[in-house]
């Protein structure tokens, strides 16, 4: 595979200047927080960045998730809200959204991704069954394992290394899969769990080749194939700038081709959707739909909403329209890119090529000094909200959790950081005073320590557990 050349989104139209494609209707004041104040917030979350006080953050990059701006449009479409109980006319503009713009047959509305994950991995997995997938997420996971399931990684070796440059580094290798498949049985396999962009390797793309690949294999051994559409749209348009006959294409068209080739998915509508609050999960068997419509009833809601008020519905019916607009998408993935391009002019280490949704900071290279165990990721995240009050979160071994069975802590081989830009936020003037804050945290890195944890819940560890400087 070819390296490919960084570009910010003026030089792909030819020019060196670009534009959001949206003007600003209303604003949201931003707090400035003096050091004081920060390493006061830092101690009382622990070392968290989960824990503090969205007061006491300055520019906020912990997620992208459920924190995108909602357009005019949208506002709009939340005062037209049918909160009727049963068969919300909401309801029906959403159902036909997901149709049009995914391709699938059957919707169901749910609070937000892990619900629909929930109900997938119920309904889809047997106890004992292996599920392989693209490189985990956590809720994805735990869901899978709460079912009974055991996930195995079948990720291309190279979404590993944050400095190799493959251009489709979210792909399955396909030997891996077909070494499961031969190992356990088709039998014992409970579904492939195919993500696009994959989170945890950086928000790195799954090529149109390797999904043809995935599903032709799949239907030759009868397996099942889902994704995880969280980000599918971000992920098309790789495939558009990358994949050689995709060009002319638009990404709505090259997400529908890729949504043909799966049996389903599951969505956190709170990222490429373009809401602050939602999720949808979709099949195309209808016996496998019935199951599933029964069980949203325990979970979720009826299901004609799903967790959901009939505005919330209306604003994802047309976030999912907005979503999928060329202009919309180019914006935001070249916002990521220009704030990658400034750190990778500066020699800071960076998971590369640059993904969809985030930055990744590599702080295995940031602090060689650091052992894994004294969490690196987390020490830059929290030496980020020191130096500057922007907030980052950690994506290395704090997040990867303990093996069921040893219960000695996962070591993932990335130990990141992530800066995670919301949809339609930030400007780029934001960019700049990010980059310089993490040139300051990275100047003065050899004199950083690390950290122990003091506190460790059961469950996805890294949203709750307390740290403290060593
Ligand atoms: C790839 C991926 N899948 C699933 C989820 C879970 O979705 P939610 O947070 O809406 O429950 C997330 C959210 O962070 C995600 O990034």
């Amino acid at each position: 595979m070819t390296n490919p050349t960084p570009q910010t989104m003026g030089q792909q139209f030819g020019r060196r200047s670009w534009a959001e494609p949206w003007k600003i209707k209303m604003v949201e004041p931003l707090r400035m927080v003096s050091r004081d104040e920060r390493e006061r917030a830092l101690v009382e979350a622990g070392y968290n960045t989960f824990l503090l006080r969205s007061d006491d953050v300055y520019i906020d990059l912990l997620t992208d998730s459920g924190t995108s701006a909602m357009s005019d449009r949208q506002w709009a479409g939340m005062m037209i809200g049918d909160e009727s109980y049963a068969g919300s006319r909401n309801f029906y503009h959403l159902e036909d959204a997901v149709q049009r713009r995914y391709g699938f047959r059957h919707i169901l509305p749910t609070h937000q991704g892990r619900g629909a994950e929930n109900l997938i991995s119920q309904v889809a997995i047997k106890a004992g069954q292996f599920v392989p997938g693209n490189m985990y997420f956590t809720t994805t996971r735990l869901h899978q394992e709460l079912a009974g399931g055991h996930f195995v990684d079948v990720i291309i070796d190279e979404a590993h290394d944050p400095e190799d440059l493959h251009e489709f580094k979210g792909n399955v290798d396909l030997a891996k899969l077909q070494a499961l498949i031969d190992r356990e049985g088709a039998e014992q396999i409970a579904y492939v769990s195919l993500a696009g962009t994959v989170n945890m390797a950086g928000g790195q793309p799954v090529s149109m080749a390797n999904i043809r690949a995935v599903r032709e294999l799949c239907t030759r051994h009868g397996i099942r194939l889902f994704l995880d559409a969280t980000r599918l749209v971000e992920n098309s348009f790789f495939i558009q700038e990358r994949e050689a006959g995709f060009a002319e294409r638009s990404i709505a068209e090259i997400l529908l081709e890729f949504c043909s080739y799966a049996d389903g998915a599951w969505m956190s509508a709170k990222k490429d959707n373009l809401v602050n609050i939602g999720g949808w999960l979709a099949v195309n068997e209808d016996d496998l739909f019935e199951e599933l419509r029964n069980l949203v009833v325990v979970y979720e809601g009826l299901h004609t909403y799903g967790g959901l008020a009939g505005r919330d519905m209306e604003a994802l019916a047309i976030g999912i329209d907005e979503s999928v607009q060329d202009d919309h998408v180019r914006s935001r993935i070249g916002q990521v890119r220009y704030l990658g391009e400034l750190l990778t002019d500066w020699g800071i280490p960076i998971v590369q090529p640059v993904g969809g949704h985030a930055i990744f900071l590599d702080a295995r290279r940031f602090y060689p000094h650091i052992p894994q165990d004294e969490f690196p990721a987390q020490t830059v995240a929290a030496e980020l909200y020191l130096d500057s009050g922007i907030r980052s979160m950690e994506r290395g071994i704090a997040s990867a959790g303990r093996n069921a069975t040893t219960g000695d802590h996962n070591r993932p081989k990335l130990e990141l950081t992530r800066l995670t830009i919301p949809r339609r936020v930030y400007t780029q003037a934001h960019m700049d005073v990010v980059a310089e804050s993490v040139k300051a945290v990275y100047d003065v890195r050899e004199s950083t320590r690390g950290l122990r944890m003091t506190y460790e819940p059961k469950y996805l560890r890294f949203f709750q557990a307390r740290f403290e400087r060593l």
